[in-house]
């Protein structure tokens, strides 16, 4: 029997968690960590986004901090918002939720926020730690969210085949770090996939755990997947509905109808890896709370 991955109930059950942590944090230290989320324009999916985010901060007692920018802000005003809060030591995590309005430059503002502060593990020197495997560091969420369903899924880590197609920086490049580690979150074998792959299903047939992360609406079918793999779908692609002409639906980037058949775990879309990732977020904060207040 396959195994439905059921990220939502996962999520529940980490928010609980840090709901505890937090009411602890708050009992044994008089305070507790805030998260400042910056949203520039008025992108409609950023705004969904960013109010998901404040309502788990608030849910889960943690403070949330939203400043929302006109679509004209310039690059300098939005360093320099960030430079403030760099520096204020009520905000444990900072947020830039992207993507940004295109005369910003969102390399240069990644950089700008305190790598201590950078809760979305974006700047380069989270990226580095993570390469070493340092601890004082923050993962950003996709990835984490997915090693999490991973380490709850499969019993035993070490040595497992785990395939990766897609290689972006957010998703990709870090998760393939992340399960390299020697440790027993992680200690796999990883390869990655990705568009100069010419056979793509040579790959994907010898993993033990398969993520994929491309984009792309039901790109991995059943003849692609060994039997008894588990499949994490990070893709969310928006697709007419053939069953109900003139709607839309979600789907991921494997075919889930026919991939289940073969699996022994899945995560479906949606509810799969997309509850995880807020949830990882909500962790990252705590985290920074604990790092800059030395607990
Ligand atoms: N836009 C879409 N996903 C993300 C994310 O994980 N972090 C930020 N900052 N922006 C996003």
């Amino acid at each position: 029997m396959t195994k439905i991955i059921d990220g939502k109930a996962i999520a529940n059950e980490i928010k609980q968690e840090i709901k505890k942590d937090v009411a602890k944090l708050e009992q044994e230290y008089g305070k507790k960590p805030t998260l400042a989320v910056i949203l520039v324009g008025n992108d409609g999916a950023s705004e969904v986004y960013v109010r998901m985010k404040k309502k788990t901060s608030e849910e889960l007692g943690i403070n949330s901090l939203q400043i929302t920018l006109d679509e004209s802000t310039t690059q300098s005003e939005l360093l320099k918002l960030i430079h403030e809060l760099n520096s204020d030591t009520n905000v444990n995590g900072i947020l830039v939720q992207l993507p940004l309005p295109s005369h910003i430059d969102e390399n240069i503002i990644i950089n700008a926020i305190d790598p201590i502060k950078d809760v979305d593990g974006f700047h380069p020197i989270n990226l580095g730690k993570l390469v070493i495997g340092s601890d004082d560091s923050f993962v950003s969420c996709t990835p984490y969210g997915c090693q999490e369903l991973i380490v709850r899924n499969v019993p035993d880590l070490k040595g497992k085949h785990l395939v990766i197609v897609g290689r972006s920086n957010i998703v990709g490049k870090p998760l393939a770090n992340i399960m390299l580690q020697k440790n027993e979150r992680a200690n796999c074998i990883v390869t990655i996939c990705h568009t100069a792959t010419s056979d793509i299903g040579y790959y994907t047939r010898q993993a033990d755990i398969l993520v994929v992360a491309v984009g792309k609406a039901n790109m991995i079918t059943k003849n692609m997947v060994k039997p008894g793999a588990v499949v994490i779908d990070v893709g969310i692609n928006r697709i007419d509905d053939l069953h109900n002409p003139g709607k839309t639906k979600l789907v991921g980037d494997v075919k889930f109808d026919e991939v289940s058949e073969i699996a022994s775990a899945i995560t479906p879309v949606p509810g799969g890896v997309g509850p995880m990732t807020i949830v990882m977020l909500m962790k990252n904060t705590v985290k920074a709370f604990r790092l800059q207040n030395k607990i």
